[in-house]
């Protein structure tokens, strides 16, 4: 059983595209933190909301877990979760408490840049590297396409050049990473962009009062900006 807790905790990612602005928008909010020496945990001063700096992969099973109480985090990754745990024949346990509007972009399918697309079909047969199983296999599933997902967590983008898959499926943000490995995307499967995620259910400890202040703060914050 958790502990009681009358601290928020929020999981954000350590590195990477959302990290930073996950960041921003906190401090946007008037947090102020105190670093850890490994600065992995962020202490909060002016409100009792701790940060935790993670891999975005981890986020919605720290949350599911209840080692964290929210995160920020691409819908790509909670998608994934979601689905991975449907095929355990378990229910959804996270939900999407805010969009943000940032952090936008695509689950695409690409191929090598000299080859032409005629369609899903093409990939009948075929390794298709991607971090994304789950979501990649009920995209294959809903256009009946039988082919082989190929997990891989980091590098997704070499594996053609290795011969470990044909083709990769993969989030493009710029496109800068497919073109510097001479593949083109050519069909979407999940549009993304950085969301809240929390637990389905209100948090237990008072803490749920913590969330809701920061939560209405960050709507401020949003609107600030627009
Ligand atoms: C994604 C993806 C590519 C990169 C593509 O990684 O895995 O590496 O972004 O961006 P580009 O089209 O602008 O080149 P992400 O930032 O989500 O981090 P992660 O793969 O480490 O989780
Ligand atoms: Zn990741
Ligand atoms: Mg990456």
């Amino acid at each position: 059983p958790a502990q009681p807790r009358d601290r928020l905790r929020v999981a954000i990612q350590k590195s990477g595209r959302l990290g930073e602005p996950a960041r921003e928008l906190l401090a946007s909010c008037g947090l102020t933190w105190r670093e850890s020496r490994d600065k992995l945990f962020c202490y909060g001063e002016s409100l009792p909301v701790d940060l935790l700096l993670v891999r975005d992969d981890d986020i919605p099973g720290l949350i599911a877990d209840g080692v964290c109480d929210m995160g920020i985090v691409g819908r790509n990754v909670l998608v994934e979760h979601d689905l991975a745990r449907r095929a355990q024949g378990r229910g959804a346990d996270l939900t999407e408490w805010r969009q943000l509007g940032w952090g936008t972009c695509r689950l695409d399918v690409a191929i090598d840049e000299d080859q032409e697309w005629t369609g899903p079909e093409q990939l009948a047969g075929m390794r298709i590297a991607t971090s994304y199983p789950h979501t990649l296999g009920r995209w294959l599933e809903e256009h009946g396409v039988d082919a082989e997902p190929v997990l891989l967590n980091g590098s997704v983008e070499i594996a053609p050049r290795l011969g470990q898959a044909d083709v990769v499926c993969d989030l493009v943000s710029t496109g800068g990473t497919l073109r510097a490995n001479q593949l083109k995307p050519v069909t979407t499967i999940l549009h993304s962009e950085a969301v809240i995620a929390g637990p389905g259910h209100p948090l237990d400890d008072g803490r749920q009062e913590i969330a809701d202040l920061l939560l209405r703060r960050l709507d401020g914050a949003v609107q600030l900006k627009e």
